[in-house]
């Protein structure tokens, strides 16, 4: 369905989440986090993605924005009936979010266009639309970064949160995604969920850590995005974590320099396979 000469399929994509971790004061309703937006900002800008065939999508989470109403008013990662002013406060809180990185960004001159996910997504949230492979297409013929974001999803069972990551896993199961770089406020996965000693920064599977979500946090935090990671790196795909407000480190992922502070998920060779 996506083979069009000169489509999302020929090209080599890099996927940046901005976690909501490192774009908002996660623990504090409603806050954003201006030192890292604009680090971020920069960082992005300094890699000059797009370049070539070398495109860049963003995606970014909800923070203490889009979790602190769904906390409040009961959304959860399942469809189920919720009261429209919860879902409106909720969206418009995203909205508010997305905008205020949308021109930090601007201000970097870094130009983005936004795909919803419910425009970007299949029905099931599992792979790219026929509208959201087009809509890539055209951004990058138009040299725009195409940003996406967590929101809530709706449907006639209801309202449901459809995260960040699990938008980064859709794209990376329908097209030719090289790296996904998770940006977050921490230096990469540490062992301990006290976030004591150094990072790991091979993880070779999911018993090495662990974790405890943050005060707002409806989606799974990083035990999910962990899950994840392992579940794209068996498909070939190069997944990081990495501290998006120190020094060059994310600016270093985005364009490929391995020896950047970070955790990668390493798989060994042999256990990449192709999607099915
Ligand atoms: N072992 C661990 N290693 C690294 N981070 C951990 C660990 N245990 C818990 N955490 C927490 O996980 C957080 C990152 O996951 P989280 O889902 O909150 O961030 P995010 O994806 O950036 O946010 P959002 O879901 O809003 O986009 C870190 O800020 C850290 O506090
Ligand atoms: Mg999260």
């Amino acid at each position: 369905m996506f083979a069009r000469k000169g489509s999302v399929l020929s090209e080599s994509i890099v996927i940046a989440k901005l976690g909501g971790s490192l774009i908002t004061n996660k623990d504090r309703a409603l806050s954003i986090n201006l030192k890292g937006l604009r680090h971020v900002a920069q960082a992005i800008r300094k890699s000059n993605l797009p370049s070539g065939s070398k495109k860049l999508i963003l995606v970014h989470g909800g923070g203490s924005f889009g979790h602190y109403y769904a906390k409040k008013f009961g959304l959860t990662t399942s469809f189920s009936k919720i009261d429209p002013f919860a879902i409106s406060k909720t969206t418009g809180a995203m909205l508010e979010l997305h905008t205020k990185l949308r021109n930090i960004l601007l201000e970097e001159k870094v130009s983005t266009e936004t795909i919803p996910p419910s425009e970007l997504l299949n029905e099931s949230r599992t792979r790219l639309s026929t509208m959201g492979s087009r809509r890539l297409n055209d951004c990058f013929a138009n040299d725009l970064i195409p940003i996406s974001y967590g929101n809530v999803d709706l449907s006639s069972k209801g309202a449901s949160i459809l995260s960040g990551d699990t938008i980064c896993e859709a794209v990376a199961k329908s097209l030719p995604v090289e790296r996904l770089v998770f940006a977050m406020d921490v230096d990469g996965i540490y062992a301990d969920k006290g976030l004591r000693g150094s990072i790991i920064s091979r993880l070779r599977n999911e018993n090495q850590f662990t974790s405890k979500s943050r005060k707002y946090d409806v989606t799974g935090g990083i035990a999910r995005k962990v899950s994840l990671g392992f579940r794209l790196a068996k498909h070939g795909v190069h997944v990081f974590f990495v501290n998006g407000e120190k020094g060059d480190r994310l600016l270093n992922i985005l364009v490929g320099k391995s020896d950047a502070k970070a955790t990668s998920i390493d798989i060994g060779k042999s256990e990449v396979r192709n999607w099915k």
